[in-house]
């Protein structure tokens, strides 16, 4: 399908702008900044789960080479706790500030801060510094643990559930579990700190992908006016939801830097990385679905239970997409909250629903199998034209072309429903699909855009490219509007200095961002014309309506004149337009969503005990596609993760005493190249333009919503096997 005539870069494959900057090391990185007279923290990590910290014995740590100072509990600023509002925009991740009291809520929990003239001093004496510990009994390992229920946070009802169970002629009802998971990004947290103007100003480089909401909780927490805070964050590898807000180690780095009057760059080790900053919290959940003998679903319950920790309230909402799923008139989702001595988790691509779409697209398959229906005729049968949540229509819905589309390719009618019956040598073959779903949803953006007299153009916006391809969208956009080759328009992403810009989160940065850069340019392009058209100028005393655009020049009756040559008329080194954007009321009419489809095959060796992903075929409706090739590949590496929910990622705690075995990538599993299936991911397009003038709705967490399931489905067509803790493992199976 091809991008509509009226977009000639916006939708076509475009190479990204920042890859040759990364492929040659000159992209810049948190890390990669060195300032004069740095010193480098390393934080001390709590070696049990619950307790107290009795003692802290600094001497033989103090005595190492090279150290400078080890911040703790009795030797740190008195500092103020951010109010932690998405409102005010200084949400962060965990409340508690670091070394706050003596209290120890989870393992990897930071006892103290070693600072010293290089890393390797950094660490060494840090492995010196002894602590000695009351520990409490009554430690809450996890949801495993016991049968806890937790607090009831989030309730949802139409319909009458009850009732219609009452008189359903078929009842499926199972319960699902999932292991926490954590996000690995390839590049672990980092701080640079750096307090400028005698202390007034602080200056921070983080690996984050929302610069202004870190702004602005380190001018909470240190009393600062936002003015006198700036964090940038240029370049990021990746962070998939545990860098959206600020966690304790920036803090302490900060602290650090004022207190010794030196920057400090703290780069937290894998390890620390994995216990101090976040995870898909563990889940059960626990679905009921009535059903007609048709397979009309009328009543559908989804409730669940999630970790959080003792310090922080975090709800991953996995009942969030259960009451748009389906057309079924009585719909119940209530969510808990159990409190564990873990650290705080966090939102992780595709928080709540990713989980949520395991549970419910499973329990699907499960009632298909109970009324020996096809999963694809019973999804079809069930699809809902509205949204049944809100009752108005969705803006661009194609679930259904998804389904088939990606069932065709799959070659899905050739598929022999028998348990194990479809066998290839010593393999037998399962297969099995899944529904996605992820909402569409904007933020408030601001853009800037400067046209030069050198034929460049340079946007700039304070949102981040997390590695999704923020930069090369923006540049698009930018060139789309202008003409001007993608190659001449600079990208300046990821700065609090430049207009304020969204959270790279969510899947909402392109429809915020896109739409912002967009009224800048068209303001430059005003700006340009009305000097073009006014006294002097290269179309002096025409209409301004008059001139058109093309390729980096303004035409008008016959005769051109660039960008360039506009400007140098009146010896104009640039010219610069402001635009902001922000959702309308177009959510008085329409529902926003994403769809698309999973179809997966599996290989089981039994006798090897071997199970494999060896195919996915994709079909994802989100909008417009501004750029197919990174957004396929958020597709791609969404389905890769999936690989690893489904068969492979745990986080272990040790039941007795909540403290984190696997926090490392020896243990820690995840899937590697070797695990990658063939793979054949579509985008639909039918551009959404009730959204934004470009029709996208976003690309970057659908992917992982539905996977899990359709791997599990057809692990159950190959073995028969219906397991619902996830991750399975051949162990489970053999
Ligand atoms: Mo995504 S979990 O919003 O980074």
């Amino acid at each position: 399908m091809s991008a509509s005539p009226e977009h000639r870069v916006v939708g076509r494959r475009t190479p990204r702008v920042d890859g040759e900057a990364k492929l040659t090391g000159r992209a810049d990185y948190t890390v990669d900044h060195r300032l004069p007279g740095m010193l480098h923290g390393y934080p001390v990590p709590a070696s049990i789960a619950h307790g107290t910290l009795e003692t802290l014995d600094l001497d033989a740590a103090r005595a190492m080479p090279g150290v400078v100072d080890i911040l703790h509990h009795g030797h740190f600023p008195d500092l103020r706790r951010s109010p932690n509002s998405m409102r005010q925009g200084n949400a962060v991740s965990e409340v508690r500030l670091p070394f706050e009291d003596d209290r120890i809520h989870y393992h990897g929990q930071y006892l103290a801060l070693v600072v010293a003239e290089t890393l390797e001093q950094a660490r060494a004496a840090a492995f010196r510094v002894e602590a000695r510990y009351h520990t409490d009994a009554g430690t809450v390992a996890g949801l495993a643990a016991g049968d806890a229920e937790g607090d009831e946070v989030r309730h949802y009802t139409r319909g009458e559930p009850e009732l219609a169970f009452g008189i359903a002629p078929v009842i499926l009802d199972a319960t699902y579990t999932m292991a926490a998971e954590s996000h690995v990004p390839l590049e672990p947290h980092a701080t640079l700190a750096e307090w400028r103007e005698g202390g007034q100003r602080l200056v921070v480089h983080e690996s984050t992908q929302g610069v202004f909401y870190q702004r602005n909780a380190l001018a909470c927490i240190f009393d600062l006016s936002p003015e006198r805070v700036e964090v940038i964050s240029h370049y990021i590898g990746s962070g998939f939801g545990n860098k959206l807000f600020m966690w304790p180690h920036a803090v302490a780095t900060a602290a650090a830097a004022r207190m010794l009057g030196r920057p400090v760059r703290t780069v937290l080790p894998r390890q620390q990385d994995m216990m101090t900053t976040g995870h898909r919290p563990a889940s059960r959940q626990r679905i009921r679905l009535g059903a007609e003998l048709d397979g009309s679903l009328t009543s559908i319950q989804h409730d669940s239970v999630t970790e959080t920790s003792m310090v922080d309230r975090y709800i991953d909402a996995c009942g969030g997409a259960t009451p748009s799923a389906y057309a079924c008139d009585s719909v119940s989702t209530r969510q808990r909250i159990l409190s564990v001595h873990r650290g705080t988790p966090c939102p992780m691509r595709a928080p709540g629903e990713a989980s949520g779409l395991f549970a419910l697209e499973s329990a699907i398959d499960e009632l298909a199998v109970a009324l020996d229906m096809d999963p694809l005729a019973l999804r079809l049968k069930n699809d809902a034209h509205q949204d049944p949540r809100s009752g108005l229509p969705w803006s661009s819905k194609h679930l259904d072309r998804c389904l088939e589309s990606a069932a065709e390719r799959f070659g899905w009618a050739a598929r022999d429903p028998g348990i194990g019956a479809m066998r290839d040598g010593d393999e037998i073959i399962g297969q099995g699909m899944a529904a996605a779903t992820w909402f569409a949803a904007r933020q408030p953006c601001a853009a800037r855009v400067t046209l030069r007299a050198d034929g460049t153009v340079l946007a700039a916006c304070g949102t981040q490219d997390i590695g999704t391809g923020t930069y090369t969208i923006v540049a698009q956009t930018v060139a789309e509007l202008t003409g001007v080759p993608v190659e001449r328009v600079e990208v300046r992403l990821g700065e609090t200095d430049l207009p304020a810009g969204p959270l790279s989160g969510g899947s909402m940065t392109t429809a915020s961002t896109l739409p912002a850069v967009a009224a800048a340019t068209r303001d430059a392009l005003a700006a340009l014309r009305k000097v073009a058209t006014g006294p002097g100028g290269a179309f002096e005393g025409l209409d301004r309506d008059a001139l058109g655009i093309e390729a980096g020049a303004l035409v008008a009756e016959g005769r051109r004149a660039d960008f360039a040559e506009v400007l140098g008329r009146h010896h104009l080194t640039d010219i610069t337009g402001e635009g902001s954007a922000a959702p309308g009321d177009e959510r008085q009419a329409y529902s926003f969503r994403s769809f698309g489809a999973h179809f997966v095959e599996v290989r089981w060796d039994p006798g090897i005990s071997r199970l494999r992903v060896a195919r996915v075929v994709s079909s994802i409706d989100v909008g417009r596609a501004i750029n197919p090739v990174a957004a396929r590949h958020q597709v791609e590496g969404a389905i890769m993760m999936g690989i690893g929910m489904a068969l492979l990622e745990g986080l272990d705690y040790d039941p007795r005493d909540a403290r984190l075995i696997n926090a490392n990538l020896a243990d820690y599993r995840i899937p590697v190249h070797a695990d990658t299936p063939e793979l054949d991911v579509e985008l639909l397009d039918y551009p959404d333009y009730r959204f934004n003038e470009f029709g996208a709705r976003g690309i970057g967490e659908i992917g992982l919503t539905g996977i899990a399931a359709a791997i599990a489905n057809a692990v159950h067509h190959a073995t028969g096997q219906r397991l619902r803790e996830l991750p399975i493992t051949v162990e489970a199976l053999m």
